[in-house]
This record gives structure tokens, sequence and C-alpha cells, in this order.
């Protein structure tokens, strides 16, 4: 009798209980391969950038030797097109066996002998997007005992070749499956980005029950036009979208471009600020092996990084519009902001830009607030709430600001 209560009570806390995998309580950060390898699978022209062990063992190796895993960088993460064109004999999925010889297992005993996590890539549907094998209703079970028995710690699960009713069961489906396998297992969840992304088609108060982070819009390309296009939508449904986000779960306007061939420096460095003050996941597509100097400075810019991971975990918002500036802030722990003003000129003239803090009404410290320049890297001073702060931003550039009240002794990272 004991026993069938006890039952009963599990199952009904599988149905109710949140993801409760104690994951990505700051948003996750670490490198996925399909912005910048897509889906090239020939090894045979392209041995070092094709889907594959070898790409993924190289890049594993310079996260852990470059600095980036200290830094948080931590989830490797293979995107599309790893699979076979059909499943195994027992039902299962299967890695390309030529482009993963020693198949997913020993992949990621690679790379968590390195202090990293590895990624895969699933897809709620028929096919994935990419046209590989899709989990089905039918399948979830065995695909989340597969992933987990790989020793697998993220699942970016897509939504190509299924519609909206198969979506609204699939996605708590492989939720509760993941939570079963006993294996704590980051889930990335595409759903919303299939449903327009906004309520009341999206709840997000249920995806935040059952998925860490989820796309909410279209895929990022290397090009400005395309991180332009991301950020005013995320402005625009900022109040959709804001209180959809917080500790242990995340909206995730995709991939980190910087180090790619589409964005100028100052380009580089307006998205990782933005992407900083939505408490956006910071997971880069590009090359770790052949990064330049100052991509890699830009990404691990620890201040930078201070501000994307708060521990508030509260998304920020774009707070002004002024002709071709754009004022965004984020609030943070122990009444710090993070400022930035964004210039989406394109005449080619640096802007001049003054505002207080009190503009921003950041008031509350009277002994004033300590300011930080992220990207300079620079102290800039004491400021009382109504003091000046003079600035020039280039064009589609960026100034990024780190407020710290005065009161707080220590420096920042
Ligand atoms: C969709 C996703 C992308 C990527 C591709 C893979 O377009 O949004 O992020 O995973 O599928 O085919």
């Amino acid at each position: 009798m004991q026993l069938v209560y006890l039952g009963i009570l599990l199952a009904l806390s599988a149905l109710c209980s949140s993801l409760d995998n104690g994951l990505a309580k700051t948003p996750p950060m670490g490198w996925m391969t399909w912005e910048r390898y897509r889906c090239n699978i020939d090894c045979k022209i392209d041995p070092e950038n094709c889907i594959g062990e070898n790409l993924i063992k190289g890049i594993a190796d310079k996260m852990a030797d470059s600095g980036w895993r200290e830094l948080g960088y931590v989830y490797i993460s293979i995107d599309d097109c790893w699979a076979l064109k059909s499943r195994d004999s027992n039902g299962q999925l299967q890695p390309d066996p030529v482009r993963f010889p020693s198949g997913m297992k020993a992949l990621a005993d690679y790379v968590h002998a390195r202090g990293l996590k590895l990624g895969i890539y699933g897809d709620m549907g028929n096919f994935t997007c990419g046209g590989y094998p899709g989990t089905t209703l039918d399948t979830i079970q065995i695909d989340a005992d597969t992933f987990a028995s790989w020793e697998v710690d993220m699942l970016k699960f897509d939504g190509c070749y299924s519609n909206s009713s198969e979506k609204a069961l699939g996605y708590p489906k492989m939720s509760y499956a993941l939570n079963a396998t006993g294996r704590p297992i980051l889930y990335s969840c595409s759903w919303p980005a299939y449903e327009g992304g906004l309520p009341p088609q999206v709840n997000y108060t249920l995806l935040g029950s059952i998925c860490n982070l989820w796309r909410n819009y279209g895929d990022i390309q290397d090009s400005w036009d395309s991180v332009l296009n991301i950020l005013e939508w995320f402005a625009s449904n900022q109040d959709a979208l804001q209180s959809a986000a917080g500790p242990g779960r995340w909206n995730d306007p995709d991939m980190l471009i910087t180090g790619d061939f589409g964005l100028s420096y100052e380009q580089s460095k307006s998205q990782l600020a933005i992407w900083a003050i939505l408490a956006a996941p910071f997971i880069m597509s590009n090359d770790l092996r052949t990064i330049s100097y100052e991509a890699k400075e830009l990404l691990q810019n620890r201040l930078l990084i201070y501000i994307d991971q708060d521990s508030l975990g509260k998304q920020g918002r774009r707070v002004a519009k002024v002709s071709s500036l754009e004022v965004w802030m984020r609030e943070l722990v122990n009444e710090q902001y993070a400022v930035a003003v964004l210039n989406k000129g394109t005449d080619g003239i640096p802007k001049r830009f003054s505002m207080s803090l009190a503009n921003l009404n950041i008031t509350e410290c009277a002994l004033g607030y300590k300011l930080y320049d992220v990207f300079e890297k620079e102290f800039l001073g004491n400021f009382k709430p109504e003091t000046n702060i003079e600035m020039v931003i280039n064009p589609t550039g960026v100034v990024m600001l780190f407020v710290r009240p005065a009161s707080i002794r220590f420096h920042p990272v």
C-alpha cells in the first residue's frame, strides 16, 4: 500500500516538477558548430572543418589550453549533420562512422578529460532541419537514453518537420525523459522560434519549467544586418521576453559570431555588449584554432563575461532611442548596472553623446558610482548621479559601461 502511494507521488512529481537539473544558473557559455561549419560533411576535401571528431577535438584542445574553459566557456556542442541517415538495428541514432570513428562516448570522454562538456543536436520531428533522422514522439525515450549513455551534457532540440501539436507534446516529453536518465543534461529548446516566439502562442512559464534555454527567433548569419535584425526583434518584444529569463531559463538570441568574417571590430563589440545586456548564452561559433588576437581579447573580456554571467539573472532592456543611438541597460546584483550605448549610424562619424546616471534612474547611491569602460578596460572615475558622462561612439559600435556603487571597495574582475 505504501509502495503504491510512493509510486503515485513519484508519478505526480514527475508531471508537475520543473526541469530540476540544477543547470544554467547563469547563461550557458561555450561553442557550437552550426553558424561557422554548417552541414560541412566533406571530410575528404576539408578534413579540418568537416563536422566530425577531428574538428571537435581540435576545438576542445583550444578551449582547454587557451584560457576559454577558465572563463566559463565549457560546452562544446555538435549541431546538425552528425548522424548517419538511418538508425541502427536497435532503433538508436548513430554517428557517421567515417566522421566519428571513435564514436560519441569516446568523444565525450575526450571532452570530459579536458574539463569540458559535450553538447549534441536532435530534432523534434521526422527529420532534422538538415535532413538527418529526427526524434518522433515514440523515439524520445530511446534518444534521451542514447544521449545519456554517451554521457552527453547538453541537447539542442530543434523543431523542423513536426507540427505544433507534436511539438507541444514532444518538448515536455523530452524534458522528462532527460530528467529521468539521472544525468544532468542542459536542455536547449528551439520550440518558441517555430511558434513566432511570442505569447499567447508561446507559454514562457511552461518553457521555463521544462527547458534551460530556448531559441526565440531566426538563425543568426555572419553579418551585421543579421545582428541588427535579431537585436531589433528582442528590443521590440522585450516586454514579453524579459520576464521569461532568469536563473536556469534563458532566452537565446543565437550564437556569437565574433572571430568570423562578417563583423567589423566595432560590430563585434556591439553584438557582445547587447548579448550580455540580454543575459544571453555566450555560445560562440568560430574557429578557435585560428582566431585573431583582437577577437579573442573581446570574447575573453572578463568584465563583459562578469556582466553576462551576473547572478541576479535579470535580462536587460533597450531604454532609449535618440536618433541613431540606442541606450541599453541591465540591472545587476548589488545595485550595479551595465549600460551600453549603441551607435547604429553608418555615416562614418563617431557620435558624441552625454548622459547622466540620473537620466537612467540610477540614483540610489548618494556617494555616487564608479564607472568602468568595459572594452577600453579603463576606470573612468567616481560619478555622482547628476554628473554628465561624455562619450564618443564609433559607427556601428558601442560604448559599454559598468556601474558600481562607490561604496563597493574592491575592483571588478
Ligand atoms: C535550424 C536551427 C539552426 C541549426 C540548423 C541545423 O535552422 O535554427 O540553429 O541548428 O537548423 O540544421
